[in-house]
């Protein structure tokens, strides 16, 4: 199966840029399998009229509530009305800056599920926690999947925290003996094998060494995905 490359938009780019990014992963990517654009809210929709049939849409959160008095949230089933095929739940910019819990992104991953969204689950240590990474990630990873009996549709990304947007990339060591753990504690508290991306400076420099390892299933890309050319690259080097 074809590695995962997710771009991660944040808080950043237009409409403008849509159908010039659009057009540009249309008219370089020759393998368009399993590439996911994940956008803010405001954008889903035309971000995903663009590039129907080229690549697929994500949203970058969503709430766990169906539908209600929750001003400013945006429901799973709205995400996937407005063409989105996949959503990132629990970033580790959500857990920081907007109080994201494990138990919090257990609920999002549960109502994306039933919504019918793929979900792209993200865990990650912080800087000061890296010796103590198989603990965090445990937790995040037993927490947050909670209750989860179907895990057809779901991918997990490791992005060690003091690697994003920092420039600093985890060390091809790091990857794999992270992944590698990531990996057996998914077969032994939930018996699946799942893709697990690896995400956090991941650059045209540097995605292919990464996305060789075998227990990294792809890559989710923050910085170097906003422009289209750069994320290209990217996506040619799996
Ligand atoms: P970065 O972000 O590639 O800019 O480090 C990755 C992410 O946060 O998903």
């Amino acid at each position: 199966m074809d590695k995962y490359i997710a771009a991660n938009w944040k808080m950043n780019n237009d409409f403008s840029d849509i159908p010039s990014y659009v057009e540009y992963l249309d008219k370089n990517l020759e393998n368009k399998n399993n590439v996911v654009v994940c956008v803010p809210h405001v954008m889903l929709k035309t971000f995903a009229d663009a590039a129907n049939g080229i690549v697929e849409t994500g949203a970058e959160n969503c709430y766990f509530a169906e539908k209600g008095a929750y001003t400013g949230e945006t429901s799973a089933k709205m995400v996937k009305s407005a063409g989105a095929s996949y959503v990132i739940i629990g970033h580790s910019e959500r857990r920081q800056y907007f109080g994201e819990t494990n138990e919090i992104v257990s609920k999002k991953i549960a109502a994306a599920l039933s919504a019918g969204l793929k979900v792209i689950f993200c865990i990650g240590e912080k800087l000061e926690q890296k010796e103590n990474f198989k603990e965090v990630l445990n937790e995040q990873i037993v927490d947050g999947l909670a209750g989860i009996t179907d895990f057809s549709d779901i991918i997990v990304a490791y992005e060690p925290v003091w690697a994003i947007g920092t420039g600093v990339v985890a060390t091809i060591d790091d990857i794999k003996t992270v992944h590698a753990y990531i990996k057996s504690v998914l077969k032994e508290k939930f018996g699946v094998d799942l893709p697990i991306l690896y995400g956090g400076s991941v650059k045209p420099e540097n995605s292919a060494e990464i996305m060789a390892l075998e227990d990294v299933g792809g890559v989710l890309v923050g910085g170097a995905c906003l422009k289209a050319d750069s994320f290209a690259q990217i996506a040619k080097s799996r």
